[in-house]
């Protein structure tokens, strides 16, 4: 089983930096997520420390509660999706659904190799459209914050017990599982 209390989202990290092929693999891992019509609606924008300009101008974007800490990240991205198929132009309802799957595949990959991602929704859509002019129908998702941790998780975290949350066949009745 995996063990999903592995995955947190650090604000603090170490100074290490992210060797390109460790990167590669976690990356590799949100190839596999699922999407629908298999759309594969998902595009991240990736910069590690030394590519000094990058780096800087993904945090630029990031509102000053978020900067303040993710300047200590080792890696910095935004993820984007594709508000359209690819294949026929139609509307695709379920582009950021398909992203956030891909990114989920992509924290579990990066704390399964002492890495941590934290993803924010704390930054300017118009900054990052402006500075990185994605392609069109394209839009940004969430930033991320990639590197080792250098904290441990917190103690307290805080979920709804499954009981809140799934529900056998009628809206607030718990399923006979849970
Ligand atoms: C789409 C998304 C947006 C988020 N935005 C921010 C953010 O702007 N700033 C921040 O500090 N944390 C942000 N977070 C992190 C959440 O606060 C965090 O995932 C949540 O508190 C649960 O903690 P955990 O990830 O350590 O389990 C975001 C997480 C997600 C998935």
């Amino acid at each position: 089983m995996i063990d999903f209390t592995a995955r947190f989202s650090p604000r603090s990290f170490d100074d290490r930096e992210v060797p390109d092929e460790v990167l590669r693999q976690v990356f590799d891992a949100a190839r596999w997520a699922a999407s629908s019509f298999n759309d594969q609606p998902w595009a991240f924008l990736v910069a590690p420390r030394d590519r000094e300009d990058e780096w800087r101008a993904i945090l630029e974007c990031l509102v000053e509660g978020n900067r303040s800490w993710a300047r200590g990240a080792p890696v910095l991205g935004f993820s984007f999706a594709r508000g359209v198929f690819a294949r026929n132009g139609r509307e695709n309802r379920h582009a950021w659904h398909d992203v956030g799957q891909a990114s989920a595949h992509l924290a579990l990959a990066a704390a399964d190799r002492g890495l941590q991602i934290h993803q924010m929704a704390g930054f300017s859509t118009e900054a990052v459209m402006e500075a990185f002019e994605p392609p069109e129908g394209w839009r940004p998702v969430a930033g991320i914050a990639l590197g080792y941790p250098a904290e441990e998780p917190p103690a307290n975290r805080p979920r709804g017990e499954v009981e809140e949350f799934v529900f056998g066949g009628a809206w607030d009745r718990p399923a006979r599982f849970v």
